[in-house]
């Protein structure tokens, strides 16, 4: 009997674009700018680099070594390459903790959804969107409808499998994104406020750096290239033999990280300064105010959120698709009924979060810590988001160390890029050293001060 031919990419372009799809989203675009102006401007932006390339960059290449390895997404690949052992406990984490994160994610992305419309029928009203936003939250049945659709089209996208579904919406929307992005920054540096905001965006402030910044920067940095609970080797278990991953996952990464600092030349000249308040739900208060005292501001809320629901969608699909594809793989479901069951499982564990913006109080304040209460949302993100990932890549690194081998992980990164061989005396550290002690000091923060990343 032989399996039927497992799908792969069509093109590495087509893989670059899906896993940057992946990894860009609502983390690079307001996240990551707001975080940059709150810790420090130009050095945070220093500090995230190093990040990326010495502890993002090894990760990433471990999972797409996996699971280009194994053909397999992070349940299959830990059970082939180690039969039997207790580490496939780190595959099904991997799997549930995207269910988790989309589950929340699908919430937030929902509301790019509905401001886009907004945007396009009604527009903003200065002085007003604060109230605006709290009642769009509150609204309940409206927040499940959103969460709805948002997951619906994921499923959508997901249901037509990899070439046919994410490789070709991706290969649309990804350009479109840049494209959006480049007008985007060309306008707002015209704005009057461009070179004050631009100056608060990248001038050092040494000052302002203190422990939680490396905290903030590795969070940010894991988050946003989408690592740590196998959504990379998924992608990368559909990326052909025949092609050059050293190479690829290098691409994905400049991708991401300059869409990250390109987000901050759109946001900045149109807040002109420092953010005042720092919360996700901020972008839509604060932004779309901005929007309503600045020359063109509707056409620009327009294409904002429609930025911003792009941004979200192509990272949604990689949510899902980790889940879907464990049921494809290791339970040999259709994947049009494992992506179908799989969106709706996520749809429902998201209702509690879609409460839990003003229109229940108990979801809203779900946990309380100190005198501050933590939404149902804001707890899943604080155990999904941060410290699952985190879990997640360190529990890989070791699963490398002690069971795969390093040895092994090379021959699968350096396929086809023999000549580059001399590049793993740099990586081997890395891995062995580096990004395990750096994740252990995190979570040990954590853990004991009880800080969370967000
Ligand atoms: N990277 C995305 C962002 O920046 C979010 C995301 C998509 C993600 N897939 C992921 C985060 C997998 C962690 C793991 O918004």
């Amino acid at each position: 009997m032989s399996a039927p031919q497992r799908e792969e990419w069509n093109s590495v372009l087509g893989f670059i674009l899906a896993a940057a799809g992946s990894a860009v989203g609502l983390g690079n675009i307001w996240r990551f700018p707001y975080i940059v102006g709150k810790n420090g401007g130009g050095n945070f932006v220093l500090l995230y680099l190093l990040i990326v390339f010495l502890l993002g960059l090894p990760v990433m290449y471990l999972e797409l070594a996996a699971g280009r390895k194994t053909k397999r997404g992070p349940v299959g690949a830990i059970k082939a390459l180690a039969p039997g052992s207790f580490w496939k406990f780190l595959g099904y984490l991997a799997v549930i903790t995207g269910i988790a994160i989309l589950s929340y994610y699908g919430v937030v992305a929902g509301w790019t959804i509905y401001y886009l419309f907004h945007s396009i029928f009604f527009g903003f009203e200065s002085g007003n969107t604060s109230a605006l936003f709290n009642k769009f939250t509150s609204n309940g049945l409206l927040q499940i409808s959103l969460l709805f659709i948002f997951i619906g089209i994921t499923t959508s996208v997901v249901f037509f499998g990899i070439k046919g579904g994410i490789e070709k919406i991706s290969k649309v929307l990804m350009p479109l994104l840049l494209i959006l992005m480049l007008g985007l920054i060309i306008y707002c540096f015209t704005l009057p406020n461009a070179s004050k905001g631009l100056e608060y965006y990248f001038m050092p402030r040494f000052s302002e750096m203190n422990t939680n910044t490396f905290i903030f920067a590795l969070g940010q940095a894991f988050f946003s290239l989408s690592l740590g609970m196998g959504a990379m080797m998924t992608y990368g278990s559909y990326l052909k033999k025949s092609e050059k991953l050293l190479n690829a996952g290098f691409v994905v990464i400049i991708f991401d990280t300059a869409i990250a600092i390109m987000a901050g030349l759109i946001i900045f000249p149109v807040i002109g300064g420092a953010p005042e308040k720092a919360s996700a739900g901020l972008v839509f208060v604060v932004i779309t105010d901005l929007f309503t005292k600045i020359p063109g501001g509707q056409l620009l809320a327009i294409f904002f959120f429609l930025l911003l629901s792009i941004a979200a969608l192509t990272s949604t699909i990689s949510l899902l698709e980790v889940a879907a594809s464990y049921l494809i793989d290791e339970h040999k479901i259709s994947r049009k009924k494992a992506t179908v069951s799989i969106g709706f499982i996520t749809f429902l564990v998201g209702i509690p979060s879609a409460l839990s913006q003003g229109a229940t109080s108990f979801f809203t304040k779900f946990i309380k810590i100190g005198d501050k209460h933590l939404s149902f949302l804001d707890s899943f993100d604080f155990a999904f988001g941060n410290i699952s990932l985190a879990l997640g890549a360190l529990l890989l690194v070791l699963f490398v160390i002690f069971k795969w081998k390093f040895q092994n992980a090379k021959i699968e990164i350096f396929r086809n890029q023999e000549d580059k061989l001399w590049l793993s005396y740099i990586l081997k550290p890395l891995v062995l050293f580096a990004v395990p002690a750096a994740i252990c000091i995190v979570l040990g923060f954590i853990i004991f001060t009880g800080k969370t990343l967000s």
